[in-house]
């Protein structure tokens, strides 16, 4: 069993890889700033597995923070999850995005070089495909510029990981290219909590459910697919969980960098999702047709077969547990983790 500092773990998908690592004999460490997440999220995840975790209030920018947190725990391995993520604001502040993303992960590295820890695992996303891959998403494609600076953090991440790797061959990072990730813990105690107006499908599409907003918009009806509107690869975020524990314990016996795609491999369309959605839950999401959103491409999907190989992973859950798991978490917790 391992000890694992897990950066960003209080927000959507940190909690719910600290719920599996928990669960699987790991201790976890985590450090978060709490930029994007509240703590609330962290006590549920305890209450949950009936196990305790400790939280450091820190920032992976500030040296002390790092430097304290490796000297106060023997760690073995980091999943780094701490980054900013919002596509629509990385392109009006692009070194706030810049600084957070790129120069924390930056100083979380070299931290850990000073701790001598050398096992990373990454979060990464399948933007670094770029534009003109055609799907399915191979691991071993050239990669692409993204066309948002959010998405320009992540390949230059990925590039820095690898070259630090190729330089010094005690590190083992992997890369985990995140497809689009939805759902909750089973539970429904643990989710996702945007702040604001959510910018992503799932929860956007809960909040009509649930009241909070009026319809949803669904961008585009005009694209080259099966409905006309966008396919992505939407993946359950304890099966996202679940490659994590399996990433950090393949790093913990091998070196080198390697990429793993995290996506189902299934093409689904936003019009799917929706009245999917509504079918399971039985519920009616008001929503209409609208201009496409500048950037988003028409579909894009995983070939997963290089984690299902190397990491032993299968997605468990299929598309109708996703939707009602969002659905299960949003009903609990309208207002999310906010009493
Ligand atoms: P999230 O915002 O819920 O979680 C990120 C966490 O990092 C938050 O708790 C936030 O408070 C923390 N954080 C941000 N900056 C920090 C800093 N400087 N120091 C310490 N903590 C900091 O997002 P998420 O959806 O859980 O995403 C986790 C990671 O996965 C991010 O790196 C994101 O870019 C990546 N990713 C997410 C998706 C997605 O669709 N959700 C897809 C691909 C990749
Ligand atoms: C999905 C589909 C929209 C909202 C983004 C990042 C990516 C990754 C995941 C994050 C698109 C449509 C959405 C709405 C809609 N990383 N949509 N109405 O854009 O595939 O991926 O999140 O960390 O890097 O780019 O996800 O959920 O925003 O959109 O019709 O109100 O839903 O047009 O086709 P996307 P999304």
């Amino acid at each position: 069993m391992a000890k694992i500092l897990v950066t960003g773990g209080a927000g959507y998908i940190g909690s719910h890889t600290c719920v599996e690592l928990l669960e699987a004999g790991h201790d976890v460490v985590v450090l978060d700033n709490l930029s994007n997440s509240s703590e609330e999220s962290l006590k549920r995840v305890q209450a949950l597995t009936g196990k305790s975790l400790k939280f450091i209030q820190g920032d992976i920018r500030q040296q002390q923070d790092l430097d304290q947190a490796f000297a106060s725990h023997q760690i073995d391995a980091v999943i780094h999850f701490a980054g900013l993520k919002a596509v629509g604001e990385s392109q009006q502040i692009p070194l706030t995005y810049f600084d957070n993303n790129i120069a924390g992960s930056i100083q979380l590295v070299q931290a850990m070089e000073r701790a001598n820890v050398f096992n990373l695992v990454f979060s990464s996303s399948a933007t670094v495909y770029g534009e003109k891959n055609p799907s399915p998403y191979q691991e071993d494609m050239t990669l692409g510029m993204p066309n948002n600076n959010y998405g320009y953090t992540k390949l230059v991440i990925e590039q820095m990981l690898e070259k630090t790797s190729i330089a010094d061959d005690r590190w083992s990072i992997a890369l985990l290219r995140y497809f689009n990730p939805v759902g909750a813990h089973k539970s429904g105690c643990i989710g996702e909590d945007p702040l604001g107006i959510p910018n992503n499908l799932m929860p956007y599409l809960t909040q009509v459910a649930v009241g909070q907003r009026e319809k949803l918009s669904i961008f585009g009806n005009d694209y080259p697919t099966q409905d006309g509107t966008c396919e992505r690869d939407f993946i359950h975020v304890v099966d996202l969980a679940e490659a994590h524990v399996l990433a950090v314990e393949n790093r913990l016996t091998n070196t080198g960098c390697r990429a793993w795609n995290i996506g189902t491999g299934q093409p689904i369309s936003v019009l799917q999702i929706k009245n999917t959605f509504e079918k399971v839950n039985d519920i009616v999401v008001r929503a209409e047709f609208s201009d496409r959103r500048a950037g988003d491409l028409p579909s894009f999907y995983a070939n997963n077969a290089r984690a299902v190989a190397e990491l032993g992973w299968t997605p468990k859950h299929n598309l109708e547990d996703m939707l009602a798991d969002s659905w299960n978490w949003q009903k609990q917790n309208p207002t999310g983790y906010k009493a």
